[in-house]
């Protein structure tokens, strides 16, 4: 006989309804199975499969260098570690920029590669046509406002957005554009935390931030981020939860002297 255990996911409208309600919401990346399900069981509402992969899984400087079929490999490996959360996945760099014919077409290999159940991308007038007809065709969109990596070699640089008058309407605008097209969230990263207060104060969707202030919706981090692994970043509005690089870093050196001192395997070790 089985057990039917009712899992409760979270949808698009449970997010609608946390930020109605006044209860934050949590995200973090994910690439792979193992932490997935880690995130997963431990409670997360959002695991984002960022196109951060290009950074932290790949080891290149940027996020532009990572394909589609990449973001599938590490999208459909997240999905399988979940039974709860729900899956955003980043369209990259060179996958929707071109038309939105181009943009619904990768989101569709998303949706039917992967089994993910919802998509990001990063920009706001610019890519409102893309975003209307990927919503129309039935997948749930999340913008991304302020910096916004995929365009690092515009802006020359990692620093915060928005700062100032100009830039600081033109977010305000794309933000209500965004809502407007039918976006679920918008992710605003690193912008000032009064700009990402007034933005969030003003939408009917909720907004994640990172590097935006606590007024936001929801915060996410980077895993690698949070969990210190990545020891060389470190941002300000970043919050290191462990300390896992040395963790690591001790347990292999151990593993390494065991095997040298031939402390391992022991008896109870072998067949
Ligand atoms: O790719 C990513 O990890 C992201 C987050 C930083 C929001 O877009």
């Amino acid at each position: 006989m089985s057990v039917n255990r009712e899992v409760k996911k979270i949808t698009t409208n449970t997010l609608l309804k946390m930020k109605q309600v006044g209860e934050k919401i949590s995200m973090i990346t994910a690439y792979d199975f193992s932490f997935a399900k880690i995130f997963d069981a431990a409670g997360i509402d959002i695991i984002l499969v960022g196109d951060s992969a290009s950074n932290v899984m790949a080891g290149h400087e940027t996020t532009l260098p990572i394909t589609l079929d990449q973001m599938i490999y590490h999208a459909s490996s997240v999905v399988r570690g979940c039974s709860r959360s729900l899956i955003i996945v980043d369209l990259p760099f060179g996958s929707y920029q071109g038309n939105s014919k181009e943009a619904l077409n990768s989101t569709i290999r998303i949706m039917k590669e992967t089994g993910a159940h919802a998509i990001k991308l990063e920009g706001g007038e610019e890519i409102l046509e893309s975003v209307k007809r990927i919503i129309s065709a039935g997948v749930p969109v999340m913008g991304h406002l302020g910096l916004t990596p995929q365009s690092i070699y515009k802006f020359g640089t990692y620093t915060v957005r928005a700062r100032e008058e100009e830039e600081a309407e033109k977010l305000k605008r794309d933000a209500l554009l965004l809502q407007e097209a039918g976006c679920f969230g918008i992710v605003l990263e690193k912008i000032p935390a009064s700009l990402a207060k007034e933005v969030s104060a003003h939408l009917s969707i909720p907004t994640i931030g990172i590097g935006a202030g606590n007024d936001c919706d929801g915060q996410v981090l980077v895993m690698h981020d949070m969990l210190g692994i990545n020891t060389e970043f470190k941002p300000r509005f970043l919050r290191t939860y462990l300390n896992l690089h040395e963790e690591v870093t001790g347990a292999v050196q151990k593993y390494i002297e065991d095997i040298k001192s031939k402390d391992f395997p022991n008896e109870n070790e072998q067949y």
